[in-house]
This record gives structure tokens, sequence and C-alpha cells, in this order.
């Protein structure tokens, strides 16, 4: 019986992959799959069912657009923190030192620390001027970013997030005037709410998908970019990516291209 349970149960789990997969194209590795199951069947108790009759949901079309969020923000890793890469944060510094009001987009930014990361580095730079956009397809991790509340951190400075009690800080009012966030799936085609930035950086994003699924992320990210705009990625999260209109810059520690035609 116990084993009759748990091949039941298996197949449940393999149907959710499937279903993930083939509407978000995602792929949760092996790895992730036991979380991914054992945060599911929380999600689909709290809905009073079962992973196999949320499943059945599922088929009949039973499911909104809020509960297929959810599930997507179960399904993907959203780990982040400050200052995560000082190497990307160092490049985009010496990409935007020359620029009055640098545009910098960053894709999959979960709940907020890399964009206010780049304000941080672009503000102690001496920029007091720019725009930055964090999207990410979770809308639960979108909402966070928006609040701007995180616990406190000693490199973000007084003068761009204010105390709050328990150890926690919020960024001020005119420094979430110019970081901005936005759900958005980069696989879809909606386009984004900035227009040709100047950066487009994804990190640690990318590592969920295939190959193939890989390389269109990228092409989309490079087409965003006018002219002079860069791409900046992790290390090894390109594959052989290569298209004729970006050129590799070199870098020992990530991946940078620059849109040059
Ligand atoms: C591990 S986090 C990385 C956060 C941050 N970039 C960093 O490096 O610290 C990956 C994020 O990518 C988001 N993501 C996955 N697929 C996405 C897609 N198709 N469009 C936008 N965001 C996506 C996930 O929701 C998750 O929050």
């Amino acid at each position: 019986m116990e084993n009759l349970d748990a091949e039941i149960g298996l197949s449940a789990l393999h149907e959710w992959l499937a279903s993930i997969e083939s509407r978000f194209s995602i792929e949760i590795d092996q790895c992730r799959q036991i979380a991914f199951e054992h945060a599911l069947t929380g999600y689909a108790e709290s809905l009073g069912e079962t992973l196999e009759t949320l499943a059945t949901r599922a088929k009949r079309g039973l499911l909104d657009s809020e509960h297929w969020s959810m599930i997507l923000h179960l399904a993907t890793n959203h780990e982040t923190r400050f200052f995560r890469s000082p190497a990307a944060l160092k490049q985009i510094g010496q990409i935007c030192q020359n620029l009055s009001h640098p545009k910098v987009l960053s894709v999959g930014c979960s709940t907020g620390e890399e964009p206010y990361s780049i304000a941080a580095a672009l503000y102690a730079a001496g920029h007091d001027t720019f725009e930055i956009l964090g999207t990410d397809i979770s809308a639960v991790c979108i909402k966070t970013a928006k609040l701007g509340i995180y616990k406190q951190h000693p490199n973000i400075s007084s003068l761009l997030a204010g105390l709050l009690p328990e150890q926690r800080m919020r960024f001020h009012p005119w420094v979430k005037g110019m970081v901005k966030f936005e759900q958005h799936n980069i696989l879809q085609d909606r386009p984004v709410q900035l227009l040709k930035p100047n950066v487009v950086i994804t990190q640690n994003m990318l590592i969920y998908y295939r190959e193939e699924t890989r390389y269109e992320i990228l092409n989309r990210l490079a087409s965003m970019l006018g002219v002079g705009g860069y791409l900046i990625t992790a290390p090894a999260e390109t594959l052989g990516w290569k298209t004729p209109a970006m050129t590799r810059v070199h870098h020992s520690q990530i991946n940078v291209f620059v849109r040059s035609s």
C-alpha cells in the first residue's frame, strides 16, 4: 500500500514537472524536485487539495493566473543577496562612468537586492540620477522588491535607506523613484517598461533553462539594447551563445557582451 501511495505521489510530481515545463519553459533540476514537491503539497493543502486533485483542476483549466503565479514562484529558486557579484557591479560602474543618466535592466531580480545594489554602486560612483528596472516572473518577489524593506546591510548607507526597528531598513522614496520593479516573464513578448537600457544584466536565472531556451532569452536581451549597450551574465551561463550583433568583451569573472551593430 505504501509503495502504491509513493508511486501515485511520484507520478503526480512528474505530471506537475511536465506541466510547468510546457507552460513556462522552466526545468526544475533533480536536486530541487523534492523541495518543490514539498512546497507544492503545502500549497495544495492550503487550498484544501492534494497534489493529485490540484493537478486535475489544472488539467480542467480551473486554476487562475494567481494560482499559476504562486505555483511558478514555488517552482523557481529566488536566492539572492546584496552585492552578490562585485565583478558585475564594478563592470556596470565602468560602463556608466561617462553617462549622465544610466539605464540598467536587471532581469530575474528576485526580491530586489540586485537592482538596489546597482543603485548603491552608481550612487557611490557619483551618479545622482539613474533609472534601474528589476523584472522577475514571480509576482511574490516583485511585491517584496517594491516594498524596499530589508534586513540592514553594512554597505547600504543611511543616505539610501532609513533604519527601521528590528535591524531592518527601508529604501528612501527618492531611491525607490529611480529603482522600479515589474512582474515580467522574459519569455513573453510583452516589452518591459525600460526602453534601450545601457546595460542589461541577468545573473543566476539562465541556469534554469535548457540550452535552446537560454539562447532564446539571450537573443531577446540583446535585442533590447541599442548599439553600444552591454549585456552581462554570471560565468558559465551563456554556454556557446553567439550572435553577429554582439561582441564579447574579455572579462575573467563574468560574461560581458557589447552590441556592435
Ligand atoms: C536565483 S534568482 C537570481 C536573483 C539575482 N539575479 C541574483 O543573482 O542574486 C533567479 C530569479 O529568476 C527568476 N526567473 C526565472 N525565470 C524567469 C523568467 N522567465 N523571467 C523573469 N524572471 C525569471 C526567478 O523567479 C528568480 O527570482
